[in-house]
């Protein structure tokens, strides 16, 4: 979505298909450029607002048409809480419902004087983020949606929203990926997207290693994983270098689960519901384009992303429970459930980022679905070797809006994934804690990076469709970790 920023802020000239007007919590009279919205209403506004039709409540919306006493046909007056940016997120998605109609192409925002760049870029990216469609597959003419915010406002500059957009085209390109059915989407298929996302961005290189490179790898995880399919796996490598001056010493390794289609093998999954599993690269894609959205926007910080591959199928050649593999870290690992794929490749993922240089490791996994149990589709769950670091991401999550809470890790848990043959097994046979024993599983493959996982199983995929969660946090992390002192 494009975003300019028009000096005149009289709603008289504002121009677009549909002017949004803030209404903020407690308020009960129109303020600000309301007031003469509401004029050119007849005191509609005001009415609506005295009938309590509209509270101010993040998100809420009411449209009014203007009949032509505006050069807008319609007004939303929206919700934006107490003003807090993530209330203008919620704004933003309000007012994109609003333009749910199909003949918006332009939103035009007058904002109160109030709200600076934080809040109209968080209503920006609501906005942006909340008139995604998924229509590829669709023959019919697909619906236009609005491509155009237009701001007025004295203060800001265009500027101030380039960032934003950068971050929503990243953000729908993620959902993009995710929402596409795994037969357009398979791993090699992942990669050469990988490879032409890095074309004219400065400082981005991307390698795609195919099975042979992996077997010289001793990437056991991964191999053991794809060899049920017919499609080859990948493992996708990119790797940002910024400019020499003012790089911060860390090095960002970011990980991400990328089954482009999870069957669960020989110990298959249940029919029912089992396409949403197109989306088990959520963690991937979410990597993938916060990668290139970071050398876009040029951080001053070193990023390795490593994006393991592959479908989880069951065959005659596909894994078996009891199987033994060893890992690209040497450990071997018995094979009790064939749907605890995700750990696998993982594994080799976190070695391979670390034994690259990463100097701190956080990885995004669509992993379990216990943690969907535990936190919902709201929260993601946040797991993490160092203390320090964990909080870090889990300060990054807030900011972001990528939400994550924090889930323990202890010794003591680690009995549960004994193995009578290997080093570890995938799964405990006891029904408990699910997603701390995945997280407990990969600490094993972290070289002692200090390392954090996100599981987004639920938060990645909600109502059947991606999120693109991740993407903003790990952009968040990595501007944190950009402008942190410390080695
Ligand atoms: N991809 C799934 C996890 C998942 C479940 C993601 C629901 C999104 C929604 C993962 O590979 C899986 O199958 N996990 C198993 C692990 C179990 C066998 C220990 C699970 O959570 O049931
Ligand atoms: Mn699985
Ligand atoms: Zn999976």
């Amino acid at each position: 979505m494009r975003s300019t920023v028009r000096k005149s802020t009289d709603v008289a000239s504002a121009k677009g298909d549909l002017l949004v007007v803030a209404v903020a919590t407690g308020q009960t009279v129109p303020q600000g450029p309301a007031v003469d919205v509401d004029r050119a209403l007849n005191g509609s506004l005001a009415a609506a607002m005295k009938a309590k039709d509209i509270e101010g409540k993040a998100g809420q919306s009411l449209v009014f048409h203007t009949g032509g006493a505006l050069p807008a046909r319609r007004v939303v007056a929206v919700g934006v809480g107490d003003g807090a940016p993530d209330d203008w997120r919620e704004a933003g998605a309000g007012a994109a419902r609003a333009a749910g109609s199909g003949k918006v192409k332009t939103v035009a925002l007058v904002p109160p004087d109030d709200a600076g760049a934080a809040e109209v870029s968080a209503f920006a990216e609501g906005l942006g983020t909340g008139v995604y469609r998924f229509d590829r597959f669709k023959s019919s003419d697909a619906k236009k949606v609005p491509d155009r915010l237009a701001v007025h406002s004295a203060t800001l500059r265009s500027s101030d929203l380039a960032r934003t957009q950068l971050v929503v085209e990243a953000v729908n390109a993620a959902r993009d990926l995710i929402n596409t059915p795994a037969n357009h989407l398979t791993p090699a298929m992942l990669g050469d997207y990988a490879r032409g996302l890095a074309e004219g961005v400065q400082g981005l290189k991307v390698t795609v290693l195919d099975r042979a490179r992996l077997e010289k790898l001793g990437a056991g995880g991964l191999l053991a994983v794809s060899q049920g399919s017919a499609q080859p796996p990948r493992l996708i490598v990119m790797r940002y270098t910024p400019p020499a001056r003012g790089r911060a010493p860390e090095v960002l390794g970011l990980v991400g689960k990328a089954v482009t289609f999870d069957t669960g093998g020989i110990s298959i999954k249940p029919s029912g519901g089992m396409e949403e599993m197109k989306m088990d690269m959520g963690g991937g894609a979410a990597v993938i384009e916060a990668t290139a959205l970071i050398a876009r926007l040029g951080l001053p910080l070193e990023v390795i992303t490593v994006v393991p591959s592959t479908e989880n199928m069951p065959s005659g050649t596909a894994i078996k429970p009891g199987d033994v593999v060893t890992a690209m870290n040497g450990k071997t690992i018995e094979i009790l459930n064939t749907d605890a794929e995700g750990r696998l490749i993982l594994a080799d993922g976190l070695t391979y980022a670390a034994r690259q240089g990463a100097t701190r490791l956080v990885d995004f996994a669509t992993l379990t679905g216990a943690i969907v149990v535990a936190l919902g589709e709201v929260y993601a769950g946040l797991f993490g070797s160092d203390d320090e670091w964990t909080a870090l991401v889990r300060e990054a999550s807030e900011t972001s809006g990528d939400i994550a809470w924090p889930m323990p890790l202890h010794k003591r848990y680690r009995p549960l994934l004994d193995s009578k043959v290997a080093d570890i097994a995938n799964i405990s046979n006891k029904r408990q804690a699910g997603a701390i024993l995945a997280a407990e599983f990969l600490k094993e493959f972290t070289e002692d990076v200090p390392w954090a996982h996100v599981d987004i199983a639920g938060s990645g995929m909600v109502g059947g469709a991606g999120t693109g969660f991740g993407v903003r946090l790990a952009l968040a992390v990595a501007e944190r970790l950009a402008s942190s002192e410390t080695t």
